[in-house]
């Protein structure tokens, strides 16, 4: 384990487990519909990475980078987009590939926006869920793990830009962000 990580939330093996899982529901789910997955950079990446191999489908990748975070732990309620899509969403079946669900802020940003540029259908899939932190009424449809409501880093989660590479989703030790 990483010296800066006090304890694993969910481990390697059952982030594995969980995407060959829900890989092979939507598989199923959109075999004939040649879905457009939409990643959330960065933190989307190495989930949308593990999920989509898991599926046998034809579909089509894009990326999307928005941001509301900064390097702050908590969300200062603006959305902005970094980076958009190259693909037309009109028509389109949509997956949108997340890190994590808090405030909801992103992905409700992300669904009005898909619904006005005429997407097909929409849905969210998520590797975490933190549902306490939750400030406007969205749910995803596809929630990998829950989590409390702890800052979390690994596979994709960052602290200040850290974390990103590391297998399992853990919560860090206090003096790494200046706690006790
Ligand atoms: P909202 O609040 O818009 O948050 O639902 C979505 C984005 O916020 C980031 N986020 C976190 N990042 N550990 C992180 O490293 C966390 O515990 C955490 N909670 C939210 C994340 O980028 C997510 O896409
Ligand atoms: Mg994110």
């Amino acid at each position: 384990m990483h010296k800066d990580i006090e304890k694993i939330l969910v481990s390697q093996e059952e982030i594995q487990e969980k995407c060959k899982e829900l890989g092979a529901q939507l598989s199923e789910e959109y075999q004939d519909r040649f879905p457009l997955a939409i990643g959330v950079l960065k933190g989307a990446l190495p989930f949308m990475s593990d999920i989509l191999r898991s599926m046998d489908t034809y579909l089509e990748m894009d990326f999307m980078d928005v941001s509301s975070y900064g390097g702050e732990l908590r969300s200062s309620g603006e959305v902005k987009i970094e980076k958009d899509l190259n693909t037309k969403v009109e028509g389109r079946d949509l997956l949108i590939i997340e890190d994590i669900i808090d405030s909801g802020l992103t992905l409700s940003y992300l669904v009005d926006l898909f619904k006005y540029r005429k997407a097909k259908s929409i849905k969210i899939v998520t590797l975490l869920d933190k549902p306490e932190g939750r400030t406007v009424d969205i749910k995803a449809d596809v929630v990998g793990f829950k989590v409390p409501n702890e800052f979390v880093v690994g596979y994709g989660l960052d602290y200040q830009e850290k974390y990103r590479n590391l297998p399992y989703i853990g919560v860090l030790k206090p003096h790494v962000y200046g706690g006790e």
